[in-house]
């Protein structure tokens, strides 16, 4: 589709938001890395997003929903048709307790660690293992973010979500089929909230869990740098950082694009890295440890968007 006939049509169909067309998703990704998306879409109402979904089914226009951008690659070509941000929907309140519990709605482009502080200073238990995780609560529902033996489906109660029609609706947690780092959450749906469940406890006893996994994961992750954290799932039982660590492949670099020194499930991107650096590097990775080990490693992050057209 032209530039000229997507921009006609945006023009009519947001009507409160920001739409920008080009623009590079390295500006979008914790990495840094992604070519230009067709059109950028931040939607400022629920109606304007309704309409935009709609209309991309109705004029056939890929549509992409973007959390914090911070588990995915995206190519160096960009991505095609629509990018739909919905980091401008952050609210988020108690809505209802009982003795033992706060039942929360919190909007999916709520930043999660808001959501973790949140809870900290509150004293509200069940999400202290997702501190430090980055992104939204909206991408981390998608992966089912987790670690530590915390995961977010833990404390969910219902997600609210745009079905593929661009229909509102609620569905209840034990309706999805969540598993590791995975949700029964379609690609073409797009979560809007969802309400949490966290149990009422001691203040302090919260802040020093919390305090107690970030030290952990500052001192085991090289949390400070470009990246999009793991690469790869844990194959059962083992951890995917220790086999590429013993594939002797910290360190290992492809243009910009290193193997972290610290934690060789993270690739670090050093300053101007591609994603086809990126790519190429986890290939190299994937073949040293099925060739040490026989283990097929399988990406953790999502690899999105087109080649460069060189
Ligand atoms: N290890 C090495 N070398 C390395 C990295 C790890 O030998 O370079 C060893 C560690 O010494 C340890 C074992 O591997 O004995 C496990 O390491 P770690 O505790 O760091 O956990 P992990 O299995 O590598 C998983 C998740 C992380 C999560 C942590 C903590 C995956 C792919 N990774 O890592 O999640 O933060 O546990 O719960 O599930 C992510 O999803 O992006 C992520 C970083």
């Amino acid at each position: 589709m032209e530039r000229q006939e997507l921009k006609d049509i945006f023009d009519e169909v947001l009507i409160e938001g920001e739409a920008k067309y080009m623009e590079p998703m390295s500006a979008h990704t914790s990495l840094r890395i992604g070519g230009p998306a067709d059109i950028f879409v931040m939607p400022r109402t629920r109606s304007s997003l309704m309409n935009l979904h709609i209309n991309c089914k109705r004029s056939r226009i890929p549509f992409f929903p973007l959390g914090g951008g911070t588990n995915v690659l995206v190519r160096d070509g960009g991505i095609e048709g629509v990018v739909l941000s919905s980091m401008q929907f952050r609210n988020k309140e108690a809505v209802k307790e009982d003795d033992t519990h706060v039942y929360l709605s919190v909007d999916a482009g709520t930043m999660l660690q808001g959501l973790v502080n949140f809870s900290r200073e509150n004293g509200y238990s069940g999400i202290e293992g997702l501190a430090g995780i980055p992104g939204t609560v909206g991408g981390a529902i998608c992966g089912n973010a987790g670690a530590y033996g915390y995961e977010i489906k833990d404390v969910l109660v219902s997600v609210e979500r745009m079905d593929s029609e661009g229909k509102i609706g609620r569905v209840r947690a034990d309706e999805i089929v969540f598993g590791y780092r995975s949700s029964g959450i379609l690609p073409g749906e797009l979560v809007l909230s969802a309400e949490i469940k966290l149990r009422k406890d001691e203040k302090r006893e919260v802040s020093a869990r919390v305090d107690n996994f970030l030290k952990m994961k500052r001192e085991k992750q090289p949390l400070r740098e470009m990246s999009a954290g793991c690469v790869f799932k844990n194959p059962s039982g083992v951890s995917a950082g220790k086999l590429v660590d013993e594939a002797g492949c910290k360190g290992l670099r492809t243009g910009d694009v290193e193997v972290s020194r610290v934690h060789a499930n993270f690739f670090i991107n050093k300053g101007k890295a591609s994603a086809s650096d990126f790519i190429r590097l986890m290939e190299e990775v994937s073949r040293r440890v099925k060739e040490k080990f026989g283990v097929v490693l399988e990406p953790e992050i999502k690899v999105v968007g087109r080649d460069a057209v060189n």
